[in-house]
């Protein structure tokens, strides 16, 4: 039997990239998983993964930032499951690559809708079935941004400090009413090798002769003690161990995978 099975877990931009493998991830580890995106056919084929290895895998379409779209994921899961025992928020984008006052007010609004303001919508919509049961397992996904910006990227930095201040309040006042059965932690991942880096491309095209992969390793992942890009695996065993039964001790932390490039 392995470590979570008969839980159930919702992951949020889980059709790709970083969420897609935490999705296979804690399906390997015995959970039931609910793919969540805005993207029907990502969110469809990486449920069909999960039951690939055995696992019921569920697909819903939903824009998170979608406040009533959300709640009714949150019904929706309890009447499928009866519970989400397990919450990873992964949907995010890149948002603008550019000065501050370079940076389009509406784009800034977005960045910080889908990053930040979704991630609370989420936790608000699946917390209350967690609170009633005083049992649960919350990870947010920062960034490594969340902790030292990235300059040209300020809606995006902003946000990622957003989410660990989130978590981090969230943690607190989980103890206040004395509920040590939920934990909410945050993943702070380097740079990930993931569609997330074509949204930098795009934004910063190669200069020259380089390619997207000399142009990703030299401008983006040489700033890490080990100098390369992240496989999205890599983070996804870091979320295994917060999902787990086993890290009920671990609660209030944003916790870094990123190959060095962030010490604190
Ligand atoms: N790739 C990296 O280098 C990196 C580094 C640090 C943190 N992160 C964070 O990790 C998370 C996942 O990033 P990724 O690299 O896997 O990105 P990705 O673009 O590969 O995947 C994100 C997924 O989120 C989904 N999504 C976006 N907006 C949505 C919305 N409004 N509603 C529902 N779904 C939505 C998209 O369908 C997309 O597939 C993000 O929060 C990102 O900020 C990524």
């Amino acid at each position: 039997m392995s470590g979570l099975t008969g839980k159930v877990a919702v992951v949020t931009g889980g059709d790709a990239g970083i969420g897609r493998a935490i999705s296979l991830r804690l399906a390997r580890d015995g959970a039931d998983v609910v793919v969540v995106s805005n993207v029907a056919a990502q969110a469809q084929a990486v449920a069909g993964e999960v039951q690939a290895l055995g696992r019921r895998g569920v697909a819903h379409t939903v824009d998170v930032t979608d406040v009533a779209a959300v709640a009714a994921l949150a019904e929706a899961v309890e009447g499928e499951f009866g519970r989400a025992d397990i919450l990873v928020t992964s949907a995010g984008l890149m948002g603008a690559r550019a000065f501050l006052t370079d940076t389009p007010v509406e784009e800034w609004r977005r960045t910080i809708e889908v990053n930040l303001n979704a991630g609370f919508y989420c936790i608000k919509a699946f917390l209350p079935g967690m609170l009633a049961r005083d049992s649960g397992r919350i990870i947010t996904i920062s960034s490594i941004s969340g902790k030292l910006p990235a300059a040209m990227n300020s809606d995006y930095a902003a946000s990622k400090h957003g989410v660990i201040g989130l978590t981090k309040a969230l943690a607190l006042e989980l103890g206040i009413l004395g509920k040590n059965g939920i934990t909410a932690n945050a993943l702070c991942p380097g740079t990930t090798d993931t569609p997330m880096m074509d949204q930098i491309t795009d934004h910063m095209p190669p200069k020259g002769r380089m390619t997207r992969d000399e142009f990703i390793k030299k401008a983006v992942a040489s700033k890490s003690i080990q100098r390369r890009l992240l496989d999205p695996d890599e983070i996804a065993d870091m979320a295994g161990f917060p999902a787990s039964d086993q890290a009920r001790g671990g609660t209030g932390q944003a916790v870094n995978v990123c190959g060095g490039a962030v010490l604190f």
